[in-house]
């Protein structure tokens, strides 16, 4: 079946269908006005779904000006929006263009493979309830007055996935690189599903046997944006760092970044010290300033301005030296004065 062109299409299908896939295949990347595009665009990336009400201002905005214009409109969204849909066909006939709709009829079982197969899959229950309005609107469609209602027969031939050779680079017994640097895994998503504590360790014994120099686990109360979704689940660091330090691996454990904003300097020294403790001498702490509001409030933390944060970072380094210095004599420093520095477990080897 031809679609006219130009025209407007309207495309509809659940997460995975292959909807943007389909549309790349044959219309010009400006032609195709993409919901997840524009939320990297006023969002931090095309996932960001703080960004999804500005994103659709826009997406609206860039439609009206492309049919004003009787230019091809492409519009990649999940379709499912029935308000949505008829203003989009109202405004093909104010422009005096043909209103295609494009139905995916991908099965949902192959959604769901897809979707689970993907780096950010859509929570499954989410998921669920697309698959559910797609078909109630499969029943529909026809009623709401499209010119054309194109169906794509499923495809279930995959776009090559490019699962390139894996090379395991060996490195020095001291773990370094040619140049002599020491790389640390850094693991900031843990999509860990059913099994938390055998995902987490397959990625230490991974990044161990790849050769890494060290495992660093993000620290944060909430996911970032930046990173993935808020219900993603992110865990405690040095807890984790606990499970990890268990698994007899050679790497160096630790974080990047602790911020001196979530525990009292104190406690991050003890928690290193036990860790360095429990790895024989292999933990690390990254420290900073902290900066995301959103997570201090949440967890009835204080985030000061920036000036007070970066003095509370230089005081707090200054506290964990002194705690992991030998010895258990007072420390009277610039910043900071104890009345004694006893912190047991000692570091194996306290003059690093
Ligand atoms: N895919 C595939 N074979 C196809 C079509 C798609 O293997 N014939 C894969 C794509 O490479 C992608 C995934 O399935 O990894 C989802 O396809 P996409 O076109 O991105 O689906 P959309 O319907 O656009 O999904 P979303 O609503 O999440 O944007
Ligand atoms: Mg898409």
């Amino acid at each position: 079946m031809r679609i006219p062109d130009p025209a407007l299409v309207v495309l509809v299908g659940p997460s995975g269908a292959g909807k943007s896939t389909w549309a790349a295949a044959r219309y010009r990347r400006e032609e195709v006005v993409s919901s997840d595009a524009l939320r990297g665009v006023v969002g931090s990336g095309p996932h960001d779904l703080d960004a999804t009400e500005e994103a659709f201002t826009l997406l609206e905005r860039i439609v009206d000006a492309r049919l004003a214009r009787g230019l091809t409109t492409v519009v990649d969204t999940l379709g499912l929006d029935a308000e949505r849909r008829s203003r989009w066909l109202l405004a093909a006939r104010g422009a005096g263009l043909p209103a295609v709709l494009v139905l995916m009829d991908t099965p949902d079982a192959e959604c769901r493979r897809r979707n689970s197969s993907r780096d950010r899959p859509v929570p499954a229950s989410a998921l669920a309830g697309q698959l559910r309005r797609h078909r109630e609107l499969v029943r529909a469609a026809e009623a709401e007055g499209w010119d054309l209602v194109h169906r794509v027969e499923p495809d279930t031939g995959r776009v090559a996935d490019s699962a390139a050779e894996r090379t395991v680079h060996r490195t020095t017994p001291e773990r370094r690189t040619s140049q002599g640097l020491r790389v640390v895994l850094q693991v900031s998503r843990f999509p860990w599903g059913e099994d938390p504590a055998g995902w987490m360790a397959a990625i230490a014994r991974a990044a161990d046997e790849a050769g890494f120099a060290g495992l660093a686990l993000m620290d944060h109360l909430i996911q970032i944006p930046q990173v993935d979704r808020a219900w993603e689940p992110i865990p405690e660091p040095w807890v984790t760092l606990g499970l990890v330090a268990g698994l007899g691996t050679g790497l160096s454990l630790g974080t990047l970044v602790t911020p001196v904003t979530f525990r009292p300097a104190g406690i991050t020294a003890k928690a290193a010290a036990t860790l360095d403790a429990l790895t024989g001498g292999r933990a690390f702490v990254g420290v900073g300033a902290g900066w995301w509001a959103r997570e201090h409030a949440a967890y009835g933390l204080d985030l000061p301005p920036a000036r007070e944060r970066l003095d509370a970072l230089a005081a707090a380094i200054e506290t964990m030296r002194a705690l992991w210095a030998p010895g258990t004599k007072a420390y009277d420093g610039q910043r900071v004065s104890l009345p004694e520095t006893t912190c047991y477990p000692d570091r194996p080897d306290a003059s690093r």
